[in-house]
């Protein structure tokens, strides 16, 4: 006969029991409100009607801008209509991988004092091929690094090791280059510094002036290239976004007031077409901040995530077209912007692929081609914008 369990004990598990159900209740509700939200995101109503057949390049250069896509050297290779579609569109490139130190199979730096340009120089012929500009990403990141960049730098050779790659690279290409990324997402407030930078391996061998030494020394290497801090996460009214734009508003006055020379700002735009809290105003005034500090901005890595919206091809296309246009409205009122690139031209080589895949399996949509090169309504969206705004 098993022991009677004392009260408390009994009481104890029917609060614990009631509380799983009260928390799965509420975790359920909310699961619930938030589908409701994103279905609300769908209006099978709104217009994205697009007025000729021109690509987005010619729609883009019309009001005195630049509209481009990344794109990485092995997909160009493995498929033709890819490398004959991107410059009918585009009117500039980022190599996505062959620029970096190392990404994917594109490995720049093999070791710390050798280089091999072989994938990059072959995505400037590209570009110089088919009359693109060229857009260089990214001199200086804590990630898309070798393996033996970890144990490889040090105190006594990271000012070495991060001039030598700058003048290496960017004086390779100089005078080919639109801009570069000269260095890519510096910031992080988690890391509670209270100058809100990001605890890189390059911070600490250096101190936060890295980012001022990189940016002096990739204007002495190419001082025709336009250069560009890129970040991320700086779209959305949240607790997070916010952070981040006091904390980049924060690291660009005081380059500009140390004399860095710095033009522009790139933003990242990797959007989620689930995420509800987009609010223009704000987003204006951040970009307006920008400009106002003497700085252009390019939006750099455009997509719109679609791995929380529903199954429904007809419904995703047309939130992930709210997704751009509402957003690309936004930012394309502001003139300081000058480019809009999207990192990717179709959906199978979109890096979301890998990153955030739907749960259902399904391939994902976030870009403005599909798998054969058609285009959707979030090309219309993008065309949309470039008809809308006002010229350069
Ligand atoms: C990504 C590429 O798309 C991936 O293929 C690669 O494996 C990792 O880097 N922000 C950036 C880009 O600045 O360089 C990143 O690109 C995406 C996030």
């Amino acid at each position: 006969m098993p022991r009677k369990l004392s009260l408390t004990r009994r009481r104890a598990l029917w609060l614990g029991l009631g509380a799983c159900l009260g928390m799965g209740t509420v975790t359920g509700a909310k699961a619930a409100y938030k589908r409701y939200q994103i279905l609300a995101l769908d209006d099978p109503t709104r217009d994205f009607t697009v007025t000729g057949n021109a690509p987005l390049k010619a729609r883009a250069q019309a009001k005195g801008l630049i509209y481009g896509s990344s794109a990485r050297y092995k997909d160009l290779i493995a498929d033709p209509d890819l490398a004959n579609e991107l410059p009918v569109e585009c009117n500039m490139l980022v190599p996505e991988w062959e620029m970096k130190w190392s990404a994917g199979d594109a490995l720049l730096r093999p070791t710390p004092d050798r280089f091999d340009f072989t994938l990059a120089d072959r995505m400037a012929e590209f570009a110089q091929h088919h009359q693109m500009l060229l857009r260089g990403h990214t001199l200086i990141w804590h990630l898309c690094v070798p393996s033996w960049f970890e144990t490889g730098i040090h105190t006594d050779n990271a000012e070495q090791l991060l001039t030598q790659h700058i003048q290496t690279v960017a004086g390779r290409y100089a005078g080919k280059i639109h801009s570069w990324d000269v260095v890519n997402e510096a910031i992080e407030p988690r890391d509670g510094r209270s100058d809100g930078l990001r605890e890189t391996l390059w911070l600490k061998c250096l101190g936060a002036d890295y980012i001022d030494l990189a940016f002096r020394t990739a204007a002495t290497a190419d001082p025709d290239a336009l250069l560009v801090y890129n970040d991320y996460g700086l779209e959305y009214d949240t607790f997070e976004c916010e952070a981040r734009r006091i904390a980049i508003l924060k690291l660009l006055e005081r380059l500009k007031a140390q004399g860095t020379p710095i033009h522009a700002v790139g933003l990242q735009s990797h959007l989620d077409g689930s995420e509800t809290c987009f609010n223009a105003e704000k987003f204006r005034r951040f970009l307006s901040d920008i400009a106002s500090l003497g700085l252009k901005i390019l939006i750099t890595e455009l997509d719109v995530e679609d791995k929380n919206l529903p199954a429904d091809v007809a419904v995703r296309d047309r939130i992930v077209a709210s997704a751009y246009e509402d957003f690309l409205s936004v930012a394309l009122d502001e003139t300081a912007v000058i480019a809009v690139i999207t990192w990717g031209l179709n959906d199978p080589y979109s890096w979301l692929a890998e990153t955030s895949p739907r749960s259902d399996g399904l391939p994902i949509r976030p870009l403005p081609l599909d798998e054969s090169l058609n285009r959707k309504l979030a090309w219309q969206a993008i065309a949309r914008c470039f008809d809308q705004c006002p010229k350069r």
